[in-house]
């Protein structure tokens, strides 16, 4: 088995998510690979090295520019705030580093070209962590729908919704906080959580060809935990858009983190002319599924428990009917990114793929902006 050494930045929720993938993975998969966990790298050192042993990390760096500089660093995976991917991603890529960056890409769609140009000129794979493709029933939709069993797909809906930031009293910036600060994050649920939806359908459903949106900021100033002063807030608290597919279907996207009593509610439902798909995070080991070949009498949704050998990932886990959670999509998606470099074929998405939902998040905040309707500069086709 061929050592693969990640150095690991960032040590907030995606870095527990992703060591914890890494630990796992040779578990569970048969791979070539072993992901060795070579160093942690975040500015605080001494919370690096606490991190690295409960983690198991060999060694800490406090500058990602040393920990990219190491001959020993295979892979550097990128878990920070989305105003660091790119630079990061440009000097890892320059140093012939594989790369798994976190999603959003990029800060827009600018910025992400140059890091595909980077990954592609170096020739080095990249992945970005759009987990949910990795959820088995998800994967499944994608499988019948790439069968054709649903037909020509007419609609495709989705929602993200969340309600941590209704207290004015919640500051903005600095730990924790970043998502709220345009400056570290981009932009608000657009590029936090729609470009989780946004992702998904481009996956499912091909590409997007244009968007008419709204967004709100329902409070417009914050205090801000790095300057201490009240400030304007510049990311959207909540959007809402209408979407037609390049396949002819129409869509309607929603997401906020205002929606009380609701965590991380993120839902899809497509209509296609055969039959329909629903999903829901809170339910993330259920496929809804209703074909309407199905005899007239008992026609009607079932709802399959995604727990069966033949259910994508489910093999590799324990027996029929006890379900996984998602912790196991990062698990995937390590699996894939190393069974893509085994086979040749490379795991997706990655920056190329990624770029396209970077694409769709501009025209969504141009729209808003504008309030007309607008082209999605590039249009991916079926990935
Ligand atoms: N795939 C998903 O489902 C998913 C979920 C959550 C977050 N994310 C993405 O993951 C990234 C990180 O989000 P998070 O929730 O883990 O954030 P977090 O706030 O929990 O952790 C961020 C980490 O980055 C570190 N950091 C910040 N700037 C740094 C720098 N210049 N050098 C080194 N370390 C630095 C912080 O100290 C912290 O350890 C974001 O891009 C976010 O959009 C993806």
């Amino acid at each position: 088995m061929k050592n693969l050494n990640i150095g690991l930045i960032g040590y907030g929720f995606m870095g527990r998510a992703h060591s914890n993938a890494f630990r796992k993975v040779n578990n569970f998969f048969d791979l070539a690979h072993r992901p060795v966990l070579k160093a942690i790298c975040a500015r605080d050192g001494g919370k690096a090295k606490a991190f690295a042993e409960r983690w198991g990390y060999e060694s800490v760096e406090t500058d990602w520019r040393k920990l990219i500089e190491r001959a020993d660093i295979d892979v550097i995976d990128i878990a920070t705030p989305n105003n660091t991917h790119a630079e990061i991603a440009l000097a890892a890529a320059k140093a012939g580093k594989m790369i798994l960056c976190e999603k959003p890409l990029s800060m827009d769609g600018k910025e992400g070209v140059r890091m595909v140009q980077a990954v592609e000129k170096a020739g080095v794979p990249n992945m970005v962590w759009y987990n949910y493709r990795r959820v088995p029933a998800v994967t499944l939709a994608k499988q019948l729908i790439d069968e054709g069993r649903l037909g020509r797909i007419f609609h495709y809906r989705a929602k993200f919704l969340q309600d941590w930031t209704i207290s004015k009293d919640l500051p903005q910036g600095g730990a924790g906080l970043w998502r709220l600060d345009v400056k570290a994050a981009g932009s608000g649920v657009t590029g936090d959580l729609l470009a989780h939806c946004i992702d998904t359908a481009l996956w499912l459903n091909g590409g997007i060809s244009s968007v008419s949106a709204m967004t709100e900021t329902f409070i417009k100033e914050r205090k801000h935990t790095l300057t201490g002063k009240v400030e304007k807030v510049g990311i959207d608290d909540a959007c809402a858009f209408l979407a037609r597919f390049g396949n002819g279907a129409l869509a309607t996207f929603e997401s906020t983190r205002y929606a009380r009593g609701h965590k991380a509610l993120y839902t899809f439902e497509i209509n296609g002319e055969n039959a329909s798909i629903a999903w829901d995070l809170h339910d993330l080991h259920r496929l809804q599924y209703f074909d309407h070949q199905d005899e007239g009498r008992l026609r009607g949704w079932r709802s399959v428990h995604i727990t069966d050998g033949d259910h994508p990932y489910m093999k590799n886990w324990w027996v029929p009917g006890l379900q996984i959670g998602y912790e196991h999509t990062f698990i995937h998606q390590v699996a894939d990114f190393l069974g893509g470099l085994e086979s040749n074929k490379p795991a997706h998405p990655n920056f190329r793929d990624a770029l396209e939902t970077q694409w769709v998040c501009d025209a969504v905040l141009k729209s808003a902006k504008t309030g007309k309707w607008e082209k999605v500069p590039r249009r991916a086709g079926k990935q």
